[in-house]
């Protein structure tokens, strides 16, 4: 029997809003092995008993059973949509899938009617308070549904009669505001009511005027918030009507009276205007709202993966430090921020106080926050009991010290809420040793404290910015741990928006070192820092433009990511070969092999910066060249081919000697080198055996920054070494991914001695314990020691090769990938020297297995001989292997 297991509408369970006919994906479910889809029928309606159909595909001969476009499909605004899919395979056919709803928002800017509203005036622009603009509207008889599309300039929470509209947090998202802001859309049939209702909400400052960056800039997109909003209300009768933000809306100041990204928020809940969002409400006293005007040119929906609550843990611990803190300890280091309740009378005051680490006397430690103040503060309105959350400001931290609490600290009134874009988890990995297995819970708690919205560096100092290097090191294996999809593509249209006109790439996404000095109070700093005028594009972390549409290409293969990104990785290459002397270039301030432990600069390592840019450009442009050749751009897949090979040979006359020596004698180059495959082949060998040796003169260890740690343990499995490899990752002191598993991390942290082996803490400027950057070994879990590989000429994994390498002591790994075609599965056993493999493929998917030794399948798998070792192609299903070591 075949059936439809999950049906996504543009790769989501669900989305609202979307303003572009969408892309189709199901996942095929069988009690049988080798089961490929023939043919589909799909069907759009806009009734969820397929009455009222809007398109039916009618039998469509293909094994496509992702990328499924609904052609001749138009969307006509605000309408509401249901979805379903039949499949074939060549002996029987589907039930209907169950229907996957989905709404249009508007799909022309020029609908909109709205324009921003603000209770705050220029004069506010230094100002973090919240403010409230509200309207009374009227319901004229009986609906039939009614939609609300709504932004800010700022974060905002809508409600309508009292109720918040949505789940979502901190909604609109932060992107280039200046060229690309989100509004929501949202289904409110059931919040409104005949006759009189009432739409209001309130705003802070967030990413948009709040203070961001570590040099303490305010304002970088405009100097008030605002707020917009257009309701399309449907009634029974056919007419249709329209309430938008417009001047007839009031404001007023509301209970937030602080509110920041970095140092948390002020709440006075005496200030409350009761029921100000219900009608009834007496808005005598609420000012009229300042209107701005709308450049709807810049407006786009997003219709998923907003911000969301995604998990609750409850106090671990509470306990009084050395000093006499009361400190509760949530056992995690996460990003979010704590849910509580409390009584007392009018005027009492909670303050919390957020933090990572406590110090080596074990007292609570502040100074690596770098000046956040992640602080809480909430003045009761009293007599009964009250719960708060903020509202436009998140913390990173696994202890709350509180400063102050009316009555008892009981830990049933305190909750950590885990907070991030909503995604789901995709990959799973287990072994038989439990540091391995802490250490991917931490790589996975990394990717959760820092996918709020952008991908960040850190999630409780005064950065949490969006570095394009971070993002670019980890992406592979964001990729392989939670639905990254759509997260990356609209991150990277981001990155397209801020890149410079000569195709520069800035060091973060969003770009706050380059706004409107006239916002704000900024001065440029002196020459040569990351403030100064001009400065953006470095090595490694600039190349995200490639290499993080290519690892979201390769997960899902969807040729669309390449599609919009084209114009953008073109522009990068180009940026490097204009500012190039043959495969080097040069620009301005480059972060080399940052945190190395090699270098004379704590910071930047001993790999040169020559060395390193030539590489990226090589390793780059081979995938400009792919891309190219993928979209069919010949002329340009021949010319950058062209450009490929010139720099590749330049890269073997500059840096190897003729006797293959690699003339950059560290860690990095050499795996580098080794990874992106610039080792001229006769030089391999003499490459691969210097690296060991450098591995070697360090004890075994590592010495590699951001730039080389996260290929190092494949640069060694790849080319015979994978006993160093397993070594590399199986150390555990100083410096090593275990060593910081033994010191009690739930996250993975930004060096490799955040904490020395003594207790005490190093250099507070760069001592973040939820940096994901170094949780990049994740890929080398996945991909080489379960096994899971995508095949570059069947993106998408559609067609998987499964790899599994065995050793570090482990006898068993068991992982699986939840691909866009279902599950990937993994399972390995090691007895004495026998081996059980167990496999689950995907429907509508193969594999290939390939292993070093000759293996048996009773499922019917043919292994063969190969150049290196022995290989089977397989069907979807279950299989079971076994094989002698
Ligand atoms: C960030 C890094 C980032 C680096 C680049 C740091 O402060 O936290 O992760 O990539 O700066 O200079």
């Amino acid at each position: 029997m075949i059936n439809v297991d999950r049906l996504t509408v543009d790769y989501l369970d669900c989305v609202e809003g979307i303003t572009a006919p969408p892309k189709f994906g199901w996942i095929i479910g069988s009690d049988k092995n080798n089961v490929i889809q023939r043919s589909y029928i799909l069907q759009i309606a806009l009734d969820d008993i397929f009455t009222a159909l809007v398109h039916d595909s009618g039998i469509v001969e293909s094994d496509n059973s992702n990328y499924v476009v609904a052609l001749g499909f138009k969307l006509t605004s605000s309408t509401k949509y249901y979805a379903r899919v039949k499949v074939f395979d060549k002996d029987e056919e589907s039930d209907w899938s169950i229907s996957a709803a989905f709404t249009s928002a508007l799909i022309s800017n020029d609908e909109w009617r709205a324009v921003f509203v603000s209770a705050e005036t220029d004069a506010d622009a230094d100002n973090s308070k919240g403010t409230y603009v509200r309207r009374d509207f009227r319901v004229k008889s009986e609906i039939s549904r009614a939609v609300v599309y709504s932004t800010a300039r700022g974060l905002y929470h809508m409600y309508i009669n009292g109720l918040k509209v949505g789940h979502d947090e901190f909604s609109p998202g932060w992107t280039s505001y200046k060229k690309r802001l989100q509004y929501q859309a949202y289904d409110v049939t059931e919040l409104l009511n005949l006759g009189e209702n009432v739409i209001g909400a309130i705003l802070g400052a967030g990413w948009y005027k709040g203070v961001i960056g570590f040099e303490w800039y305010r304002n970088h997109y405009g100097r008030q918030t605002a707020f917009l909003c257009q309701l399309v209300i449907f009634y029974i009768d056919g007419t249709k009507e329209t309430i938008c933000t417009d001047s007839s809306w009031k404001g007023a100041d509301a209970p937030v009276t602080f509110s920041e990204i970095y140092d948390g928020e002020t709440y006075d809940a005496r200030m409350i205007p009761e029921g100000w969002n219900r009608a009834g409400f007496n808005d005598v006293g609420w000012r009229m709202v300042e209107t701005m005007p709308l450049d709807n040119s810049i407006l786009v929906s997003q219709p998923g993966c907003r911000v969301r609550t995604q998990e609750r843990l409850p106090v671990k611990r509470i306990f009084i430090t050395p000093q006499g803190d009361t400190v509760l300890d949530f056992g995690q280091n996460m990003s979010g921020w704590v849910c509580f309740k409390v009584k007392g009378d009018s005027g009492d005051v909670v303050e919390l106080n957020h933090f990572e680490v406590l110090d080596a006397d074990g007292n609570a430690y502040y100074i690596n926050l770098l000046g956040a103040k992640q602080t809480i503060r909430y003045i009761l309105k009293g007599g009964v009991e009250e719960s708060f959350h903020p509202y436009f400001t998140f913390q990173g931290f696994q202890y709350v010290r509180i400063k102050e609490y009316p009555g008892e600290v009981m830990p049933e009134n305190f909750e950590a809420v885990v907070l991030h874009s909503d995604m789901r988890q995709t990959g799973w990995f287990e072994c038989s040793n439990p540091d391995i297995n802490q250490l991917q819970h931490n790589i996975l708690w990394g990717l959760k404290g820092n996918f709020l919205d952008i991908p960040t560096d850190c999630p409780q100092r005064t950065e949490r910015l969006g570095w394009t290097g971070d993002a670019e090191i980890f992406s592979s294996t964001a990729c392989f741990l939670m639905d990254t999809h759509t997260f990356f593509c609209k991150w990277l249209q981001d990155l397209s928006a801020d890149q410079k006109p000569d195709g520069g790439v800035p060091y973060m996404v969003p770009d706050i070192l380059n706004f409107e000095p006239s916002n704000s109070n900024r001065h440029f700093v002196e020459e040569g820092t990351f403030m100064s005028p001009g400065m953006h594009s470095a090595t490694a972390w600039s190349d995200a433009a490639l290499i993080i549409p290519w690892a979201v290409y390769m997960t899902y293969g969807d040729i669309s990511v390449l599609e919009r990104q084209y114009n953008s990785m073109k522009a990068w290459i180009e940026f490097m070969q204009r500012y190039s002397n043959g495969c080097i270039w040069r620009f301005s301030l480059e972060l080399g092999d940052w945190l190395a432990r090699d270098g004379k600069n704590e910071y930047i390592g001993a790999t040169e910066h020559d060395f390193i840019c030539a590489a990226y450009f090589v390793y780059s442009t081979s995938i400009f060249v792919k891309a190219a050749k993928i979209l069919g751009k010949l002329h340009d897949y021949k010319k950058y081919q062209t450009l490929l090979k010139r720099i590749v040979e330049d890269f073997h006359n500059e840096f190897f000697t003729p006797n293959g020596r690699l003339a950059v004698h560290t860690q990095t180059a050499h795996i580098l080198a080794l990874w992106f495959d610039l080792v001229p082949e006769a030089h391999r060998k003499r490459t691969t055996d210097a690296l060991v040796e450098l591995l070697d003169a360090y004890d075994k260890h590592l010495v590699t920054g951001f730039v080389g740690t996260p290929f190092f343990t494949f640069a060694l499995s790849h080319n015979g070494h994978l006993k160093e490899a397993f070594d590399l990752l199986l150390n555990d002191d100083l410096p090593s991914w275990l060593y910081e598993v033994k010191a009690g991390a739930t996250t993975v942290w930004e060096r490799w001695d955040c904490r020395k082996p003594d207790g005490s803490l190093c250099d507070p400027n760069s001592n973040s314990f939820n940096h994901y950057a170094y949780g990049a070994i994740g890929d080398w879990l996945y991909r080489d020691i379960s096994g899971i590989n995508p095949d570059e000429s069947c993106p998408g994994y559609k067609h998987t090769v499964i790899a599994p390498h065995f050793g570090g002591k482990l006898n068993y790994v068991k992982s699986s990938f939840s691909s866009i075609y279902g599950d990937i599965a993994v399972e390995w056993h090691l007895s004495g020297n026998k081996v059980a493999l167990d496999l689950v493929i995907p429907h509508n998917t193969t594999a290939t297995v390939n292993l070093e030794q000759a293996a048996s399948a009773p499922s019917g798998a043919i292994f063969t001989k190969v150049d290196v070792g022995y290989s089977a192609r397989i069907g979807s299903g279950q299989h079971h292997i076994v094989f002698t070591m």
